[in-house]
């Protein structure tokens, strides 16, 4: 993927499918992903929806689509996800207590083609997922704690994104930087400068009189 920066609206602030398709519709022009927060109210507290309707909203939207697992137990639903159309899948680091087996995860899902994220909450420091960069193609840093739309954006996340792009350098690694919390116009200028590749924004661009408008103020 090309690095020029990249915006992927969330559909987490939306209760319906039919709401998220209408929404992809009315953006598909101006928007680079549909960010797609799976939650179980296990691993976050809200519960959000499934693989079945990630895959009617497939079916729906041209855009492609960006898929951020807030769940327990991933390494069971990533078949689900990926035939239900993820371009990017995402898992989170603190759902892994078995390592092994959230490289085997991510090597698996590179292998499809889909592109491999992991997602790290804010309070994991960048040093605990160096060992797992060279299997990824995708990091999301959480700059709010996965759950919710509308909190506000976590300054040290600056400074994540500054050490990744340094990691990138010293040890030869690829990946793509996506920071996903918080997100305004404000903040996605100084990511910009920092070098993040991908931009979530949930109640930022869904709550604006002018949803594309909204997305254009954020590159
Ligand atoms: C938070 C989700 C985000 C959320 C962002 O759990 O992962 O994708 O939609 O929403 P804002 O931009 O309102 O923080
Ligand atoms: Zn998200």
């Amino acid at each position: 993927m090309d690095k020029t920066l990249k915006i992927a609206p969330s559909t987490d602030p939306i209760k319906s499918v039919h709401d998220i398709v209408k929404y992809a519709e009315s953006i598909k022009h101006v928007a680079d992903f549909l960010h797609c927060d799976i939650m179980d109210g296990e691993f976050v507290e809200n519960k959000t929806y499934s693989y079945t309707s990630l895959s009617l909203i497939n079916e729906k939207t041209l855009l492609p689509l960006d898929v951020h697992l807030m769940i327990k137990n991933p390494h069971k639903y990533i078949d689900k996800f990926l035939k239900a159309g993820a371009n990017i899948l995402t898992i989170h680091y603190e759902a892994y207590s078995d390592k092994k087996q959230l490289i085997n995860d991510l090597k698996y899902i590179g292998s499809t083609g889909t592109l491999a994220g992991l997602s790290i909450k804010p309070k994991t420091p960048i040093s605990e997922i160096i060992p797992y960069l060279s299997f990824l193609d995708v990091v999301l840093v959480m700059s709010v704690e996965p759950g919710k739309s509308g909190q506000p954006f976590i300054d040290d996340t600056y400074q994540k994104v500054v050490q990744l792009n340094k990691i990138k350098s010293d040890y030869d690694v690829d990946f793509l930087i996506e920071v996903d919390g918080g997100i305004n116009p404000t903040v996605s200028q100084n990511l910009k400068r920092y070098g993040a590749n991908i931009l979530v924004s949930g109640s930022y661009v869904y709550n604006s009189e002018n949803k594309q408008e909204a997305i254009k103020s954020l590159r």
